[in-house]
């Protein structure tokens, strides 16, 4: 009798706290690369009707580039399914569109994220991160020598970087990032989520959840009309765009550009602390920091799922795919896929080529990344500058979720 090895799961937001589950994904891209996943009752949040997980590289580029079968419309974008009656709003988003509808906002969005207003950052971005770093290390002299590069550098960074490109006013990046920690980190013990009438946690996505988010939105939007800048904020309130879709695209630009830059921030330098020949050859210049910012994307990908559902029936590696059924991505998986990647577990400063696909692919591949690998890239050659050689000096702690792969600290060793 041939015994048939059990499909692991990768669905529970508590494994990913211990790390990210390399070792199931590589036996999902070896012997089930279209694996159905139970979606059990976990963390007080209700059961779901299961999805089936996307591991391979080639795989998770075919269903990102193919909206026509996978679409982001027709039950949005995460895996637990909305309230049917959320749906309509949900649908104000980009994100949750599919072409062609989805491009007029895209395309308007896009407008007001020219190449052109992000390198203007580049500045701003590196003096901030001159100052971060520079009082991390003084923290670091002044105690043990060791800092927590999440709270003295890169939630920072990332958060007033955010709130400059948007036009926010920055003594209010706190709430940006209340807002944003209620959406992404919904599943983590430090963010207890809020409990409707019959006892079950509110979906954060849910318009009740969203009410205060978008009061703001609107009353900025008001303010810039009024008081142009030169941000995205203001080219939005200008554009040709309904309260809903500007309000939504304020949401969604102020979730996708925040967790998202708050995880690759850390993940790279904790890469890096874990790899000291790395770190020296990077400091010596023996690579380009431009490549060495791809490899840590590839290597600790912020972004760990997107889910699609299927708008027909078919068959993808025999498996029979339904209607209306939930497929997701996994990036994580696709960017270790060896299939792809020589030695995927090795990082790689000069890794190319590079195809890892921590941005996406097809028609959402992220509308940001070239502000994101610009705030990278400045981090980097400042740390080169600003500090020493570091190394880990205890074991990071983990966001709670399955969704992004965050760190809420990072605590460094300075070497000298
Ligand atoms: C390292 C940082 C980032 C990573 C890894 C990342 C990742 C992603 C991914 C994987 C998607 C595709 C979603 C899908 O397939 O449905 C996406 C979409 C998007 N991202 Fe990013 N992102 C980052 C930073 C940013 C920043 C800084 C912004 C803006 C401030 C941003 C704005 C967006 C927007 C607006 C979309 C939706 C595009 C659409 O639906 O057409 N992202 N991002």
């Amino acid at each position: 009798m041939t015994v048939v090895p059990p499909v692991p799961d990768v669905f529970d937001p508590r494994l990913y706290a211990r790390g990210i589950p390399y070792d199931a994904y590589r036996e999902l891209r070896d012997r089930h690369p279209v694996a159905w996943q139970d979606e059990y009752r976990v963390l007080g949040w209700p059961a779901g009707p299961g999805f089936w997980a996307v591991t391979r590289h080639a795989d998770v580029v075919r269903v990102l580039k193919d909206a026509r079968r996978y679409s982001s419309y027709l039950g949005a974008t995460q895996i637990r399914d909305p309230d049917p009656a959320d749906l309509p709003f949900i649908r104000r988003m980009m994100l949750n569109q599919d072409p062609p509808g989805h491009g007029r906002l895209r395309r308007l969005v896009s407008r007001a994220f020219t190449p052109a207003r992000v390198d203007r950052f580049a500045a701003a971005a590196t003096a901030r991160a001159r100052a971060l770093l520079g009082a991390a290390r003084a923290t670091a002299r002044d105690g043990d020598g060791t800092v927590d590069a999440v709270r003295a550098v890169t939630d920072e960074y990332a958060l007033l970087n955010l709130t400059d490109l948007l036009g926010v006013p920055p003594a209010d990046r706190g709430l940006l990032l209340a807002w944003t920690e209620r959406v992404i980190a919904y599943q983590d013990p430090d963010e207890p989520p809020v409990l409707g009438p019959d006892g079950t946690p509110v979906n954060p996505r849910s318009p009740a959840m969203l009410e205060e988010m978008f009061g703001y939105a609107r009353d900025l939007a008001a303010h810039k009309r009024k008081h142009p800048g030169d941000d995205v904020l203001t080219s939005l309130a200008h554009a040709d765009l309904s309260d809903g879709e500007l309000e939504m695209s304020f949401f969604l630009l102020t979730v996708a550009g925040n967790d998202t830059v708050r995880s690759a921030a850390p993940g790279g330098l904790l890469a890096l602390a874990g790899h000291p020949e790395e770190q020296r050859a990077l400091c010596e210049g023996r690579f380009a920091v431009t490549t060495a910012v791809e490899e840590l994307l590839r290597f600790h990908p912020p972004v760990l799922h997107f889910r699609r559902t299927a708008a027909e029936d078919h068959v993808l590696h025999a498996r029979r795919v339904r209607r209306g059924d939930k497929v997701v991505v996994f990036h994580a998986s696709a960017n270790h896929d060896e299939r792809v990647f020589p030695d995927p577990h090795r990082l790689d400063l000069g890794r190319s080529p590079n195809p890892h696909v921590s941005f996406g692919d097809g028609p959402h591949v992220c509308l940001g990344a070239h502000f994101a690998r610009l705030q990278l890239r400045v981090l980097h050659e400042e740390v080169l500058r600003a500090l020493p050689p570091y190394e880990t000096a205890a074991p990071p702690r983990r966001l709670v979720s399955h969704f992004i792969n965050g760190l809420k600290s990072l605590p460094l060793r300075l070497l000298r």
